[in-house]
């Protein structure tokens, strides 16, 4: 048909196949592929029924995301949607065969097609809320013809695709296809070949009689979910519009909503964040033929917090682990915590887990090891020794990395024979959870190195930043200078209530003294006093740490916690800052909540604009990738980055201007020349 769509003819069945490598997106080229070979299926006397497959690793991964950037997008939309209402206007039965995925605009097509047959491992979802969408061809019609209202809602609110089995068990396919899927479909298609097609835009049995109550729900769940997003809202209000409209009005209420979604920030800022995770992988030097190291078995050293995360990590990925503590307690209480955590699984899972995983208090079967993860106490002496001791014991070619938070690389690897083969692996707690690790090259790594981390990120399921070697390396380093401007806040007159509550509703997961009480006053201390170089420091935090106010590990720290960690506000702390503030002679005042916001946020953004001078950061949206992945920014803001170039330079400049900061460098040219980060 055109390079995207081969047609081809099986006696009396045509074989079309979407041939748009990676992921079969619907472009242009394929949306216009795909009509012309229906129409050509349907002129073809011998062709008796059609069958539409995927080439490659997948069905379609929905419509083209590019498309959505350009001016064009409402066009293109406009173009899937009447590439489908030929396809199920088609007279001869159209069979959907699915392998990989069908997303989005994938599952759309499918659904546009007459049956639907699926291959066991395949998924099918409605992802388009994760981008500031909603399906936008039809998705929130015909998924609820097929599923019914209750699971349409589910899949187009939020987004989660189901596997094959749940997929036909809800009624989305007819059937599940184990082995050749294109010679079952062929086959299926001959079976229907001289039925009468079954369109689902007709279906309507699975329509009748919903109950309203399921909006509501969704709703309410939506909001707690999707916390300040509109998608998922609009995504159940075009469900609900199909419950009460015709087929062809309701086309025109999910359009009216996707073109509204479409149009705003939050899907400019969900679909650059797409891409900008996508872009992590994208390294200068290194390419898919820089080789890599196998990497079959790890160990790691410390069965702590991290360490602990960390092997479950590697062996939910299917890698073996073993893990060295220095004393019979603290191994035993690292276990128990991964067993606590398997302890949700089904028994067979979680057994098949822990098999994987050997406790030991020796370096036993580490000269085995192709990677070696060190996660003991944040100590540059401590974590010295321990990497001469594994490069002693380690064999040539395996990766040392340390998981330090902030710690020089360069002064680890020197501790080896092998600095070119020591790599920062910063994971985020819960490791086992969290999908962010900045992966931290010193100065000597080896290319192969940086490229057998990058693919181990992926394999762990997780997205690997890379980062250049500095105090704090990016995340660290920003999030210092976010939490000083939060406590400055706090001794210049605002509450811990009031900071808390401005950058929550900012969309951050969570406070920032919210942050330090869950992660650790202490642990905050030590980071802030490695790489602080500033002149004012703040005030309360060491008292805290003095009193044992650590945060929700002691019950009490910037907040009071009850036993559930629900937080309260502490008297005795708002006592403490207005007394240390008064000693200090600093003027309180009453501090707007734009203000706490912007000097947080923006406190960032400067921050972020050095370590892109100065290289630590590849690229504005790599910083942004951290920020949305592992410190809680709200994605629909696209990252601090992102969000400083929606505001415009000029105006960040002269708001830190306004703050008596001085505006990075990079950040000043960029408002001279009326430029951007991304
Ligand atoms: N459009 C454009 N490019 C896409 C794409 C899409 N829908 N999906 C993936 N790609 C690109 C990626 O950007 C990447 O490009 P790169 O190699 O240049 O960086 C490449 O395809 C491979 O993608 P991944 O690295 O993500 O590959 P994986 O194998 O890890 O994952 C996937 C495959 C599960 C299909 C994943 O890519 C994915 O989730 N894609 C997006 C699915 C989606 O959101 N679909 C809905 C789109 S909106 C829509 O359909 C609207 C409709 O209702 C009108
Ligand atoms: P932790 O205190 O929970 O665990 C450290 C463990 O290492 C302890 O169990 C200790 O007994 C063990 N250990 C110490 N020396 C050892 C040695 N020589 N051999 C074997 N085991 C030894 O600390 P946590 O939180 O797990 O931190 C570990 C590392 O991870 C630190 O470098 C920290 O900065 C970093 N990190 C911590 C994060 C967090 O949120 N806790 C997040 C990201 C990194």
């Amino acid at each position: 048909m055109n390079t995207f769509v081969r047609f081809e003819r099986d006696r009396d069945v045509a074989v079309v196949t979407i041939d748009h490598p990676p992921v079969n997106a619907l472009s242009p080229g394929v949306v216009e592929g795909l009509r012309a070979a229906i129409e050509q299926a349907n002129v073809e006397a011998e062709v008796r029924a059609i069958v539409v497959i995927g080439s490659g690793r997948t069905f379609i991964a929905g419509a083209d995301v590019h498309e959505f950037q350009k001016p064009t997008a409402g066009e293109y939309v406009a173009k899937i949607r009447a590439t489908l209402s030929t396809i199920e206007d088609s007279a001869k039965p159209v069979v959907m065969a699915i392998h990989g995925a069908a997303l989005g605009g994938g599952l759309e097509t499918a659904m546009a097609g007459h049956y639907r047959l699926i291959a066991p491992s395949a998924q099918v979802g409605q992802p388009e809320v994760k981008l500031g969408l909603i399906p936008g061809a039809g998705g929130t019609l015909r998924l609820p013809r097929l599923a019914g209202v209750a699971k349409a809602v589910e899949m187009c609110a939020f987004g989660a695709p189901i596997k094959a089995q749940e997929a036909f068990a809800a009624g989305i396919v007819d059937r599940i296809v184990d082995g050749d899927l294109r010679a079952g479909a062929v086959a299926f298609a001959r079976e229907v070949a001289s039925q009468p097609v079954r369109r689902t835009r007709d279906r309507q049995e699975k329509l009748a009689n919903a109950d309203p109550a399921i909006f509501s729900a969704a709703r309410e769940q939506a909001s707690k979910k999707w916390r300040g997003q509109t998608a998922p809202l609009a995504a159940i209000d075009a469900v609900e519009a199909t419950t009460k409209l015709a087929f062809a009005d309701g086309l025109k209420r999910e359009s009216e909503l996707f073109y509204q979604c479409l149009r705003s920030p939050q899907a400019k800022a969900l679909i650059y964040a797409f891409f900008a995770e996508r872009a992590v992988t994208k390294i200068p030097g290194i390419s898919g033929s820089t080789p890599t190291y196998d990497i079959a078995r790890a160990a790691i050293v410390g069965a702590g917090t991290m360490g602990g995360g960390i092997a479950m990590a590697f062996v939910n990925a299917g890698i073996p682990v073993l893990i060295k503590e220095t004393g019979q307690e603290a191994l035993d209480r690292g276990m128990t915590n991964i067993r606590r955590n398997y302890a949700r699984l089904p028994q067979e899972a979680a057994d098949q887990k822990l098999a994987l995983i050997t406790p030991q208090l020796t370096f036993d079967g580490f000269d085995q090891a192709d990677i070696i993860v060190e996660a003991v106490f944040e100590n540059l002496a401590v974590k010295q020794q321990v990497f001469r001791e594994i490069d002693g014991i380690s064999k040539p070619g395996a990766i040392l990395a340390t998981n330090t938070s902030s710690l020089d690389i360069d002064q680890i690897a020197v501790a080896t024979k092998r600095p070119d083969m020591v790599i920062g692996l910063h994971f985020f707690s819960p490791a086992n959870i969290m999908r962010l690790i900045e992966i931290v090259r010193g100065s000597a790594i080896r290319p192969e190195v940086t490229a057998t981390a990058a693919t181990l990120a992926k394999r762990l399921g997780k997205i690997g930043v890379i980062a250049g070697n500095c105090p704090g390396f990016i995340g660290n380093r920003m999030i210092n200078v976010y939490g000083r401007e939060a406590q400055f806040l706090l001794e210049e007159g605002a509450t811990v209530e009031d900071v808390n509550q401005a950058l929550f509703d900012f969309g951050m997961a969570m406070g920032p003294l919210a942050m330090f009480d869950l992660v650790g006053n202490d642990v905050m201390r030590d980071i802030a006093a490695i790489s602080s170089t500033a002149a004012r420091s703040p005030l309360v935090l060491p008292q805290l740490c003095a009193m044992g106010r650590l945060g929700q590990k002691t019950g009490k720290g910037w907040s009071r916690y009850d036993e559930s960690r629900k937080p309260s506000a502490d008297p005795e702390v708002a006592a403490l800052i207005e007394s240390t503030a008064r000693s200090a002679g600093i003027e309180r005042r009453i501090i707007s909540k734009q203000e706490i916001v912007d000097r947080c946020i923006l406190a960032l953004v400067n921050e972020g604009a050095h370590i892109l001078e100065e290289g630590i950061a590849l690229r504005a949206s790599d910083i942004d990738v951290i920020y949305l992945t592992g410190y809680g920014f709200p994605a629909w803001r696209g990252g601090p980055m992102f969000y400083a170039d929606s505001i415009g330079s000029s105006n960040v400049v002269a708001r830190i201007e306004e703050f008596g900061w001085t505006p990075a460098p990079l950040l000043k040219r960029l408002a001279a020349k009326g430029k951007t980060f991304t």
